[in-house]
C-alpha cells in the first residue's frame, strides 16, 4: 500500500474533539518570504496573511478551540522601514473595521494585547471600538498581541504588582505563580497548550514567555499567507499524539 500525506477529510477522522487544546497560540510568520518568492513586496505577503489570519479565526472556531491568540506585531518590529510599519497598521486598523461585525456574528470576544498606549490614536481608536463592540462574545476568545513583547509584559506585570502592594491590595507575601499570571496581558486566561510557529522558524522571538512554559511546540515549514485548515488539522492532530508529562511522569 502506497501511504502519501493525509487528506484533510484524514486528518478530521483522526481528530478527537473532546480532546482540543483549549487555548492556541499562533506565531504568524512568512509573509516576507512568501511576497519575496513571488516578485511582491513584502506588503503584498501581508495583505495575504490577512486573509489566513481571517481563515484561522474561522477555522478555530468552527473546531471548537476556546481562545486563540495571534502574534500580529511585536515591539521588535518597529525596527522595520517606517513604510512596511505604517502599511502594517493600516492593514490593521482596516481589519478591525471591516471585520469586528463578523467577530460579533460569531459570538467571538477580541482582546489586544501588549503596550497598547504605544500604538497610534487611530489604531488605538479601532481597538476599543472593536473591544467594546464584541465584549459579549461568549464562544471564542480572540487575542491579537499587538506591540506585544513577552518580557516588557512581565516588566509591566512587575510594576502593576508593586502599585499594588504599596497601595495596600496586594500583600507581598501572596504572590504565588497564579497572582503573577493575573497580572499579565492575557489575565485569568489558562496558558497556551498548543504554539504555532508558521514560517520553519524554530524561536520564541520574544512571545508568551511566562505563559509558553509548557505550551507544545508545532513548526511548520509553511509561511503563513499559505496556511489553510489542512495545516491547522495536521497541528492538532500531532498536539493530541503528544504526551503531556509537565515534569511528571
Ligand atoms: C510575519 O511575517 C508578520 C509580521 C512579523 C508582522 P514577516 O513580515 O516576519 O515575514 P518574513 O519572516 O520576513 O518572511
Ligand atoms: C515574530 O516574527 C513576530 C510576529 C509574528 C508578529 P518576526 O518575523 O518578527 O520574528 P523574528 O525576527 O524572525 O524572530
Ligand atoms: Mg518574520
Amino acid at each position: 500500500m502506497v501511504s502519501g500525506p493525509l487528506t484533510e477529510e484524514q486528518l478530521l477522522n483522526m481528530l478527537d474533539r473532546s480532546r482540543l487544546p483549549k487555548h492556541v497560540a499562533v506565531i504568524m510568520d512568512g509573509n516576507g518570504r512568501w511576497a519575496r518568492d513571488r516578485g511582491l513586496p513584502r506588503i503584498s505577503g501581508h495583505r495575504a496573511g490577512i486573509e489566513a489570519t481571517r481563515r484561522v479565526i474561522e477555522d478555530c472556531r468552527s473546531l471548537g478551540i476556546k481562545i486563540l491568540t495571534l502574534f500580529a506585531f511585536s515591539v521588535e518590529n518597529w525596527k522595520r522601514p517606517k513604510s512596511e510599519v505604517s502599511a502594517l497598521m493600516d492593514l490593521l486598523k482596516k481589519y478591525l473595521r471591516g471585520e469586528t461585525h463578523k467577530l460579533i456574528e460569531n459570538d467571538i470576544r477580541f482582546k489586544a494585547i501588549g503596550r497598547i498606549n504605544g500604538l497610534s490614536d487611530s489604531v488605538q481608536k479601532e481597538i476599543t471600538m472593536a473591544t467594546q463592540r464584541t465584549k459579549n462574545g461568549k464562544e471564542m476568545m480572540l487575542n491579537v498581541a499587538l506591540n506585544y513583547s513577552g518580557r516588557i509584559e512581565i516588566i509591566d506585570a512587575i510594576n502593576k504588582i508593586i502599585g499594588d502592594v504599596q497601595g495596600g491590595r496586594l500583600e507581598r507575601d501572596k504572590i504565588t505563580e497564579e497572582v503573577f499570571s493575573r497580572y499579565l496581558y492575557t489575565e485569568s486566561l489558562p496558558d497556551p497548550d498548543l504554539l504555532i510557529r508558521t514560517s520553519g522558524e524554530e524561536r520564541i522571538s520574544n512571545f508568551l514567555l511566562w505563559q509558553t512554559a509548557y505550551a507544545e511546540f508545532f513548526v511548520t515549514s509553511v509561511y503563513w499567507p499559505d496556511f489553510r485548515r489542512y495545516h491547522l488539522l495536521e497541528a492538532l492532530v500531532d498536539y493530541q499524539k503528544r504526551k503531556r508529562r509537565f515534569g511528571g511522569l
